[in-house]
């Protein structure tokens, strides 16, 4: 670990504010903050998961405002400082780099600039996330453009596909891969996981992980004794049974070669010990983290078996150019190479093309997913169900029935900003392009039953198991793991309101270097401790919301009709037309069984609302009633 002495650093203030740092001519600045020096090892590594599109940064959040470009950059640096010292470096991604930011959705078809702006990164291993999966199309561009982009470093270990061109099954790409570091010469045999995922488009195969470990090639590629390190990336949480087998599979062949293992999907930082000399890294979400990963005491090609005890060492880098600087030790004139900055300008160019900053209204407060409890005024799921979806949410051909309609929390992907709402803003808070469907003339009683069937998810409903909280895709992936106590993620405490205020407007609130500002973001605990932030942070609360939440339409009654018909609707009406997101189809046929509503929904249901996308309801409501008042 770190020692304490170097734990504060900063750099001056006033370059900072007024050198033009950020990439992105509209990202903020970064905010000098207090950190944590990484401790380097003969082997280090860079991770990113879940980035979902986020390249371009976080453009309303500080902390988070370096793009892929910077990144370029930071990595690039980062390599040569450690190559200089006789170091290696290695780069991961762990997959779900599509689906969740304009950058990547709104371009038709999609993803066309991401897998460009994407290749620029030298990533040595990466694996596929459910998300490139769930479409034909997109898994097809995976095979066809990224796998080929990183040649031969896209490891597939449990996912086929039918090969567009041959209709054959094939692997998506290599099972693994054996290589040795430059300049080390540590031999590492690398894998590439997908959790076992079950909601994939039928052109792919997705083999569970309990059935490919048993398989011959996995069987006997773990026979090799001329490994230094097993390195396990994946897209599955690092606390999951997946995982589990696999660092029992391997450990039952070496009982005491080093593994490494890389992991993603639940969209928060963690740290794993699955014993002395294995450790799991999961590196958040959505561009807000570089994962860091040190191992000392490895066996060499040349050396041959390590003779001490390995260390492992992990940090969590926030992504913005005041970590970026001081991990890399460059001043900003030194840090900058063209090839990043290129990137920047991809993703401008792209970002320009796609009119991602056109403003379709401005948010008159912030609204939180989990910041704020459930119900509150400043919670985005309250927002939906009271205004939003009562007032956008119709289908002629039902006029005068009332609705209940039901969204899963998980549609939501984040929160919305005081301020501007932008075209990319439309994509990041629902990037899917999911309709509605429903079944008519539902007793009312039993449609509320229904929501609460699905809310008492994943104990009643089938489709989960116990325990298995991260395979729930009705909350949003962040809170599918809230039940593991162990991680305090993304604290918010409301006294720091006021500072956070500032953050958000891009205000310094000390320009005293010597007393630097410790302001809300990731404080993570984890199997290391609570050391592993580089960014010293105060708290963030997180509070629970349900799988799926409701409401209630009323009938559109419009002016033609009499006040005599409006009064013989009633306030609770007998029947209702229940409503829900197609997405959520499969759970709404077990929780209609468990709810005694007995429909046939392959024949029952119908579509609602043609064309009405949660995406564009919420869209059309914000440019209706979100005006900019300027000042
Ligand atoms: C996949 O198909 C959908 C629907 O036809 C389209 O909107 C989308 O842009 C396509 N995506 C890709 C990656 O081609
Ligand atoms: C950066 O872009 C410029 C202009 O397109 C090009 O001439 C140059 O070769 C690029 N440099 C790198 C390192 O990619």
């Amino acid at each position: 670990m770190a020692s304490a002495a170097a734990v504060f650093h900063l750099l001056a203030l006033s370059s900072l504010i007024t050198s033009g740092l950020a990439a992105q001519p509209s990202a903020p600045q970064p905010i000098p903050a207090p950190l944590r020096d990484l401790q380097w090892g003969q082997l280090n590594f860079l991770h990113t998961t879940d980035t979902h599109g986020w390249l371009a940064g976080h453009l309303q959040e500080p902390f988070y405002s370096a793009d892929w470009g910077d990144y370029v950059s930071f990595a690039t640096r980062m390599r040569e400082k450690a190559e200089s010292e006789g170091r290696d470096l290695l780069l991961v991604d762990t997959g779900d780099r599509v689906e969740g930011n304009g950058l990547y959705d709104s371009s038709r078809p999609q993803g066309i600039y991401l897998s460009d702006i994407l290749k620029q990164q030298h990533i040595d291993v990466l694996s596929s996330g459910n998300h490139e999966l769930y479409k034909q199309n997109t898994s097809e561009a995976e095979f066809l453009t990224t796998v080929p982009n990183f040649r031969g470093n896209y490891l597939a270990s449990n996912i086929d596909i039918i090969d567009p061109r041959t209709q054959e099954l094939v692997p998506l790409a290599p099972r693994f891969k054996k290589f040795t570091t430059q300049k080390q010469g540590i031999r590492i045999l690398a894998f590439g996981f997908l959790f076992d995922f079950t909601g994939n488009y039928k052109n792919t195969v997705v083999q569970p992980v309990e059935e490919t470990i048993k398989e011959e090639w996995f069987q006997e590629a773990i026979q090799d004794r001329d490994v230094d390190l097993f390195l396990v990336v994946g897209h599955v949480p690092v606390r999951s049974k997946e995982y589990t087998v696999i660092f029992k599979e391997i450990r039952n062949v070496h009982w005491d070669t080093p593994i490494q293992f890389f992991g993603g999907h639940a969209h928060i930082r963690d740290y794993v010990k699955y014993d002395s000399k294995a450790y799991g890294l999961a590196s958040g979400r959505f561009m807000e983290t570089i994962g860091f990963i040190s191992i000392d005491g490895l066996g060499t090609e040349k050396a041959g078996v390590a003779v001490a005890a390995p260390t492992f060492s992990r940090t969590y880098i926030d992504n913005n150019l005041f970590s970026f600087l001081h991990h890399a030790d460059l001043d900003e004139s030194r840090f900058h190479m063209e090839h990043g900055q290129n990137v920047s300008r991809m993703i401008e160019d792209a970002r320009k093309a796609l009119h991602l900053d056109i403003v379709h209204g401005c948010a008159p407060k912030d609204l939180w997913m989990t910041r704020v409890p459930y119900p509150s005024d400043k919670n985005i799921y309250s927002w939906l169900e009271n205004e939003v979806l009562p007032d956008s949410l119709r289908d002629k051909s039902r006029h005068g029935t009332p609705a209940l309609a039901i969204v899963n929390t998980g549609a939501i992907r984040f929160d919305i900003f005081k301020g501007p709402f932008t075209q990319d803003t439309t994509f990041i808070i629902s990037p899917f392009t999911n309709g509605f469907r429903y079944i008519k003339d539902v007793p009312r009683e039993t449609a509320e039953r229904v929501l609460d069937v699905l809310n008492s998810q994943p104990r009643v409903l089938a489709v989960t198991q116990p325990g298995d909280d991260y395979r729930n895709e009705l909350a949003p992936p962040i809170q599918r793991n809230r039940d593991h106590d162990m991680i305090a993620t993304y604290n918010f405490v409301p006294e720091d309101k006021i500072k956070f205020e500032a953050l958000l407007h891009q205000v310094p609130l000390s320009s005293e270097p010597s007393r630097p500002n410790i302001l809300p973001g990731y404080m993570t605990r984890d199997d290391g401790g609570d050391d592993g932030d580089d960014t010293i942070h105060s708290p963030i609360p997180t509070f629970r919301v349900p799988n799926c939440i409701q409401a209630s339409i009323q009938p559109d009654l419009d002016s033609t009709d009499s006040d005599v018909k409006r009064e013989a609707v009633p306030a609770e009406p007998e029947k209702v037309d229940l409503v829900y997101v197609d997405f959520i189809e499969r759970h709404m046929i077990e929780a209609a069984k468990f709810s005694g509503l007995d429909v046939d929904f392959k024949k029952e249901s119908a579509v609602y609302m043609p064309g009405g996308r949660l995406t564009d309801l919420i869209l059309t409501w914000v440019k209706e009633n979100w005006k900019c008042v300027h000042e």
